[in-house]
């Protein structure tokens, strides 16, 4: 009887080996058989609700992780919050992603000088971090080698603005269109981002020097923080135009939501004059308002594909992998996507891709 039994669990446990050899060799002999992955939890922080060009990239973000659902058998759990422009309140919603077990996560910090909070608690769980946007010191970024940033250089944004601007003072009929009073230098204001944020700082300076270094005269009738905002923006310009009711030749926005604000006060004042007005972003409000020509121009900041990047980062360090071949990454930490200038000659072909 024993003998028997013994027999059985022998012949029981010899099947048990074919059957589990069969079905290796069924998920492809040779190869070592690939997990199969369920899902990839994405929690997306941003330092605001109310930003256009943060809603935007997010917007494509979203996107993308639907899109690639569909091709991969695969769940993305994207989740995205804002911060109420409180570093304070980021550092606990990255706490409570972490404590919920989500696999990585893609920060717009609040105060990019304070990333402490957040790198401590990802490098103690081992979340990776890809931070966008808005861009931490190097010293916080090189902390760990599972942190990452993506976004533009500023330097080139303020370049390119300051290009706008040279091409067309450059041509003598546009040129006087602009001096209005005819003293051979630009009046201009200038309506700045945040204070702090890298954006702000570089494009102010990066876009007036190289006004001068091109050999034009400006004269800055006033300079006003207006956080990236057409309200606030509106707000300073009407101040602005109170103050000089005939001297604006030029408004150098930091962004076009700010751009338009200004617009926005000029119509509402009737101002007598049509100043120079130029933005940064190519948001398709102000594309259109390049199209009509109430704007000059703009700087496409590459909001498609700066969120699509994120993801594909995101996508593959939740899954503990390599950052994909087809990122490119300088010093193996950061992506730079790159500006462009947007004018009414070029206009229609970005009007053309957001339609796409
Ligand atoms: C954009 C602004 C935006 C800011 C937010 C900048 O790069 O040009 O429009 O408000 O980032 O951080």
């Amino acid at each position: 009887m024993k003998k028997t039994r013994h027999c059985c669990s022998l012949l029981l446990i010899s099947l048990m080996i074919v059957l589990s050899a069969a079905s290796a060799c069924l998920g492809g002999c040779g190869t070592p058989a690939q997990p199969a992955v369920r899902e990839v939890k994405i929690a997306v922080l941003t330092y605001d609700d109310y930003d256009t060009f943060v809603n935007s990239v997010t917007r494509h973000m979203t996107r993308w992780c639907r899109q690639k659902e569909k091709e991969d058998d695969v769940r993305i759990t994207i989740d995205i919050v804002g911060a109420k422009k409180s570093q304070l309140t980021q550092n606990d919603q990255a706490r409570n992603y972490i404590q919920d077990n989500y696999d990585v996560l893609c920060v717009n910090l609040v105060d990019r000088t304070d990333a402490s909070g957040i790198i401590d608690k990802a490098v103690a769980s081992g979340t990776p971090v890809i931070f966008f946007n808005r861009e931490p010191v190097s010293e916080d970024l090189y902390r760990w080698d599972q942190l990452y940033y993506v976004g533009a250089i500023p330097s080139q944004s303020g370049e390119l603005q300051a290009r706008i601007i040279t091409d067309a003072l450059s041509d003598p009929d546009k040129f006087d269109g602009i001096d209005v009073n005819d003293n051979g230098t630009i009046q201009y204001v200038m309506l700045e981002g945040e204070a702090g944020h890298q954006d702000s700082l570089v494009r102010t300076s990066v876009c007036t020097n190289s006004i001068v270094n091109a050999g034009f005269s400006l004269e800055k009738l006033g300079d006003e923080y207006a956080n990236w905002d057409r309200d606030q923006a509106r707000a300073k310009m009407k101040e602005l135009i109170d103050r000089y009711p005939f001297q604006i030749e030029m408004v150098i926005a930091n962004n076009d939501d700010m751009a338009l604000g200004a617009l926005d006060a000029l119509t509402e004042c009737d101002y007598p004059l049509d100043p120079f007005v130029v933005g940064i972003n190519g948001t398709p409000e102000a594309l259109e308002a390049v199209r009509t020509m109430k704007m000059d121009g703009s700087v496409y900041n590459d909001a498609k594909s700066q969120g699509e990047t994120i993801m594909e980062m995101a996508y593959a360090l939740g899954q503990g992998l390599p950052v994909p071949d087809t990122v490119e990454l300088t010093f193996d930490k950061y992506v730079f996507t790159p500006y462009s200038i947007i004018t009414y000659d070029n206009v229609q072909e970005y009007l053309n891709n957001e339609n796409d």
